[in-house]
């Protein structure tokens, strides 16, 4: 397979990071084939080089996947299931991305596609991860668990307007003057800016020799939760007052969260739940393949703020109805 002229199934380009990636394929020069949930439209909102295919099919609904994955080299797994639609699919989030992983797994094996690309989270297993992040990680070994290669990108918060954790981060400190926050504020995390998470996306799909392996991506800032609002203050030029109560337990936090940001609460629990864990890279392998010039906390913050700005009609993905 001629990497650069690859055929891709895109999965999830309805979300934060695969409405980015679909934009960076076209301009790379892929044939860019969407899978698009049944109930679900594409909305492209920028102009691309050539109209990609839209298949319509669900990870749960396996009957409709080998249509899908018919005549592609590689596909891209941007899929998860939290926010689910009612209490019950929330819920369930693990035990249907474990059905997701495993039924596109089975449908790509079958089809016989060589490669597929999975970005998942950080975390370390021995160190009682949250519910999410363990759900990330079994994800990333179902998929490596077939005949073709998988490359498993592992990492913390991503910082893009429209991102879920950093929608949480901006709608805190946009409207809270004074924080009262549980300690897991003083967890650190090494984020990274959504574009870098592109660059290595692309930059894997052309590199062969990253199939079948697992990298850690991350920027080159390592900082606390609380920091990250403190610098997301300061670039914003607003004066924030934090303080961490003993009491505070997640699940409080979490529904106090709810109250003050308009992401869903099925997205906010999981997420709450896993800022206990550390979530920081391990080891760096990725840079010997893929060196490209990471971007500062400060400049992703300013580029996701500069982005917020144009309004949710210019951003790529459905999740830009996070801003309001
Ligand atoms: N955002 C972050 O800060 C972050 C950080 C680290 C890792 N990641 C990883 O990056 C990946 C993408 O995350 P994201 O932030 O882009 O998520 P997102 O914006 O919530 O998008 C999720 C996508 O999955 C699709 N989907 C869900 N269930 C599906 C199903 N059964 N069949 C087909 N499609 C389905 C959704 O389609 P609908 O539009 O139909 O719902 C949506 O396009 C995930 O693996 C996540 O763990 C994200």
């Amino acid at each position: 397979m001629d990497a650069s002229t690859s055929k891709v199934l895109l999965t999830g380009p309805t979300g934060f990071i695969g409405g980015r990636l679909l934009y960076a394929l076209d301009e790379a020069g892929h044939e860019v084939r969407c899978l698009v949930r049944l109930s679900e439209e594409l909305v492209i909102k920028r102009p691309l080089e050539r109209d990609p295919e839209v298949v319509y099919a669900d990870l749960l609904e396996p009957d409709t996947l080998p249509q899908a994955m018919e005549g592609m080299d590689a596909a891209y797994y941007l899929v998860h299931s939290m926010g689910g639609r009612s209490i019950a699919e929330t819920k369930a989030f693990a035990e249907r991305d474990r059905k997701c992983a495993q039924n596109f797994l089975k449908a790509a094996d079958d089809a016989g596609m060589q490669r597929i690309i999975y970005l998942g989270g950080l975390g370390e297993t021995g160190d009682k991860l949250s519910k999410h992040l363990a759900s990330r990680q079994e994800v990333a070994d179902i998929l490596q668990s077939g005949r073709l290669k998988t490359t498993a990108l592992r990492a913390a918060v991503i910082i893009g307007a429209g991102g879920a954790s950093f929608e949480l981060t901006r709608y805190l400190v946009e409207r809270l003057p004074v924080m009262m926050c549980p300690r897991w504020i003083n967890t650190r995390s090494q984020p990274i800016d959504v574009s870098d998470v592109i660059s290595y996306l692309v930059g894997c799909l052309h590199e062969p020799a990253t199939a079948g392996l697992t990298f850690d991506i991350g920027g080159p800032d390592i900082i606390s939760y609380r920091e990250m609002m403190t610098l997301y203050a300061r670039v914003r030029g607003l004066h924030r007052f934090i303080f961490t109560v003993p009491v505070l337990t997640p699940r409080l936090s979490a529904y106090w969260i709810n109250l003050m940001t308009p992401v869903p609460a099925g997205i906010v629990f999981p997420l709450v739940e896993g800022l206990k864990n550390e979530v920081i890279c391990r080891e760096n392998r990725i840079r010997d393949f893929l060196p490209i010039d990471l971007t500062t906390m400060q400049d992703a913050i300013c580029t996701a703020l500069a982005e917020t700005e144009k309004g949710p009609g210019q951003l790529p993905s459905r999740q830009a109805c996070f801003l309001h």
